[in-house]
């Protein structure tokens, strides 16, 4: 499979191209601007037709599918143009700066009747999804409620005093994680401290359509080098958490044990936890990247796969909108169905 890569940045180069190729894609054209970065990437794709321009890369003969990592408005501009070419899309998020620029890119994808894979690859992550589908299974009941923390720095987003970086590349992964775990949502309402210019931190109360109830702390007052990402979804005697997407604790019914000096662990009441073994060779999938690009991959060859498409990133940017909204009114703003 021939893959066509525009933006060639940390992102790019760090996470997307590694675990391409270790899929076994062929990175055969790869864009950027700047001479470094292509030079870079060329050290990861030594065959690869190099283009400063996009609409060149798009001209490049062979290809099978392109992926955009670069930034909201180039997302929205180019991923429409590479559908024109009949090409499926992997576009990082977030797909515009606007969910009108996610609707945009969802039209052309249904024109060209393309895939538009996008990089929510939180719902990939093996933590995630382990813990996802304990609260799936049958004899959790019905889920009563998310509690979470999302949170980063003030200093990442320095130049970006208006917060809209935080909100485009940081708060959009859980507006579309949080209806991932808890199902449609009907509206949300934003509460907001700014404890000095730069440092925010929001509480937003999700109302989901089930009833449960839903709040996430999300904000740029920690270090990004402590964890920043803390979740758990409840139900009825049990609960299941994740600790910086590397701990998974499901909490249950135990009997309480100071009566009983025979007290062991039972398997079907006590705490279970799982952690990865970070010494073997090959790493559990902690970000998710790897299984969102299996699956994109999947999409390509026209098979089916459980991925994020830009339906999911239209719904992610209208959460979006809806929570700015409520961060200048302080009011409840309703979501659609
Ligand atoms: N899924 C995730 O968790 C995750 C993590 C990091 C970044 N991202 C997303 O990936 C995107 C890129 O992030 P980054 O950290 O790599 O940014 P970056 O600034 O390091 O890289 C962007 C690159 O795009 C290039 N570029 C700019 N305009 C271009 C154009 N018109 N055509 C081709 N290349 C162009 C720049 O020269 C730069 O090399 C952002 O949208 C970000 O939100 C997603």
């Amino acid at each position: 499979m021939k893959i066509g890569w525009i933006g060639l940045g940390r992102h790019a180069s760090a996470m997307l191209l590694p675990k391409l190729a270790g899929l076994g894609a062929e990175i055969a054209a790869i864009c950027d601007p700047q001479p470094d970065a292509l030079a870079r990437a060329r050290l990861l794709a030594p065959g690869a037709a190099t283009f400063a321009r996009a609409r060149d890369l798009l001209e490049h003969p062979g290809l099978d599918a392109v992926g955009i990592a670069v930034g909201p408005a180039v997302h929205a501009e180019l991923a429409p143009l590479a559908l024109a070419r009949g090409l499926p899309v992997f576009v990082e998020k977030p797909p515009g700066a606007t969910a009108a620029q996610a609707e945009a890119i969802l039209k052309a994808a249904e024109r060209a009747r393309k895939p538009v894979v996008l990089g929510f690859m939180k719902r990939h992550s093996t933590a995630n999804r382990v813990a996802f589908n304990l609260t799936r299974a049958p004899e959790f009941g019905p889920v009563a409620g998310f509690l979470g923390h999302y949170m980063t720095a003030p200093t990442y987003f320095q130049g970006n005093p208006d917060y809209s970086g935080f909100y485009l590349h940081h708060c959009v992964h859980y507006l579309d994680l949080v209806p991932w775990l808890m199902g449609p949502l009907s509206g949300l309402r934003v509460r907001k401290h700014e404890a000095s210019p730069g440092r925010l931190l929001l509480h937003v109360d999700f109302d989901c359509r089930t009833g449960a109830l839903a709040t996430l702390a999300m904000g740029t007052l920690q270090s990004r080098g402590a964890p920043v990402e803390w979740w758990q979804v409840m139900g009825d005697h049990r609960r299941v958490e994740v600790r910086n997407v590397t701990e998974v604790r499901y909490v249950r019914d135990p009997s309480f044990k100071v009566d009983d000096p025979n007290a062991t662990m039972a398997a079907d009441a006590d705490t279970m936890v799982w952690e990865p073994n970070p010494t073997v060779a090959a790493d559990e999938d902690h970000k998710g990247y790897r299984a969102l690009l299996q699956g994109f991959l999947a999409r390509v060859r026209g098979e089916t796969a459980d991925v994020p498409e830009i339906a999911d990133g239209v719904l992610a940017m209208r959460r979006l909108d809806a929570m700015r909204k409520s961060i200048d009114t302080g009011e409840r703003v309703a979501l659609d169905a």
